[in-house]
């Protein structure tokens, strides 16, 4: 798989992080460091599917949603104080920090454009690794990397995919928390902006 430089990628992620001002940042980037976020994909196969695609997919829901964030406020200026652009950072650059450690690089016999079988490197998810789901573990490995998360933040973290799949339980939850703050809407329609149509695979149809 070819190897992107991300640097300065990198550099802006911490920047903007560093920027909102946040006690204990510093521990939060050395657990990402730790855990592999910098050169994760995104996905196995879908958006972002390459070194650094979590990076790149997290930087990208970030521009979405401060995008989204102007022209909403244009409308309605008075949401403009709940849609704070230090929590905006902290929920959109953190919210898949669950896949970190999530991906690993293995060789399978994969069809070629060809036909011919070859080895191919292809990702595999390992899920064994902290059972509790996807934007739940996100928000519990930030508190336990030392950050101080606003229940805003929470909520949109951990409904930032959206109504999928969820029980009659978690649907409630997940309501409650659109309700309870623009965050979590704005973090979803962002998350799918970015995976959905900025990092859109070419051959999906
Ligand atoms: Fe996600
Ligand atoms: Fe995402």
């Amino acid at each position: 798989m070819n190897e992107k430089d991300t640097s300065a990628l990198r550099e802006r992620f911490e920047k903007i992080l560093r920027e909102t001002g946040r006690e204990n940042i510093d521990y939060v980037l050395e657990d990402l460091d730790s855990w592999g976020f910098f050169d994760a994909p995104a996905s196995a196969q879908g958006h972002g599917a390459y070194p650094g695609g979590l990076l790149e997919h997290s930087l990208n829901v970030y521009d979405a949603a401060m995008a989204v964030r102007e022209d909403m406020i244009e409308s309605r200026p008075d949401i403009a104080d709940q849609l704070d652009t230090a929590s905006i950072a902290i929920a959109a650059l953190l919210h898949d920090v669950c896949k970190a450690d999530y991906y690993r690089l293995v060789k399978k016999k994969r069809r070629n454009e060809i036909g011919m079988y070859e080895d191919m490197d292809v990702y595999e998810i390992h899920d064994e690794k902290f059972p509790v789901g996807h934007g739940e573990k996100s928000v519990i490995l930030l508190l336990q990397s030392g950050l101080d998360l606003k229940d805003d933040e929470i909520y949109a973290i951990r409904w930032h995919m959206g109504p999928w799949n969820l029980s009659r339980d978690d649907e409630k939850f997940y309501r409650q928390a659109g309700k309870a703050t623009p965050l979590q809407p704005l973090i979803h329609a962002a998350d799918t902006i970015a995976s959905a149509i900025i990092e859109r695979p070419y051959k999906l149809i």
